[in-house]
């Protein structure tokens, strides 16, 4: 059974509908952290009511030295057991040193067809250049932002009257259906890419 560990920024949608997943019978992997950057993040009562344990390393009193607040949440993230980490929404940008510790075991998350759209904005950005269509990516997190192997990605259609909070809510659906089916496959050893429509 892989221990997950959930790191979060704030709601945690995509969180919630990982732990929801990991409850289905024959899941190969269980939940045993949800980590926050930041310690008011509603996702962690969220994931508390739903019996998970819950961490907040608050990256502020760091200030600009990044792998020492990376170095606090590699202990939290190691004392629970985790096998994989999975990003769900978390908005820190994270160093080549912590990534490179987790290669090849932990995911993101991003609202977009990567490779187009790395980065922040990605909606407002797919309408701006008349996209037929937007989606989510789910990929393998390597040193270089929103870049790694490809494990997922379901596509939507863009509608004309979209903005991009009505886009970024289509996509947002698809993020709850394309997440847990890759995290289910990925548990169980399989790095075959999902395609989702
Ligand atoms: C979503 O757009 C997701 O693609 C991105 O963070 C946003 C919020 O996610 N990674 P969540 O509701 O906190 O899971």
């Amino acid at each position: 059974m892989k221990r997950v560990a959930i790191l979060i920024s704030g709601g945690g949608s995509n969180m919630l509908a990982l732990l929801d997943s990991m409850e289905e019978a024959g899941h190969p992997a269980t939940p045993c952290l949800v980590a926050s950057n930041d310690p008011a993040a509603p996702g962690l009562e969220r994931a508390a009511a739903r019996g998970v344990a819950t961490a907040a390393v608050d990256h502020r009193p760091f200030g600009r030295d990044r792998p020492a607040f990376e170095e606090e949440l590699q202990k939290v993230i190691a004392s629970h057991g985790a096998d994989i980490v999975c990003l769900a929404g978390f908005m820190r940008v994270l160093t080549a040193g912590f990534v490179t510790q987790w290669s090849g075991r932990m995911l993101n998350i991003h609202p977009s067809l990567l490779p187009k759209y790395r980065g922040l904005h990605t909606h407002a950005r797919a309408l701006e250049a008349g996209e037929a269509e937007h989606g989510c990516t789910v990929h393998e997190v390597t040193p270089e932002l929103d870049d790694g192997p490809i494990l997922g990605q379901a596509r939507v259609p863009v509608d004309p009257g979209d903005t991009p909070d009505s886009l970024a809510a289509r996509v947002l659906v698809m993020e709850h259906r394309l997440y847990p089916a890759v995290l289910r496959r990925f548990a169980a050893g399989d790095r075959r890419p999902i395609w989702l429509s």
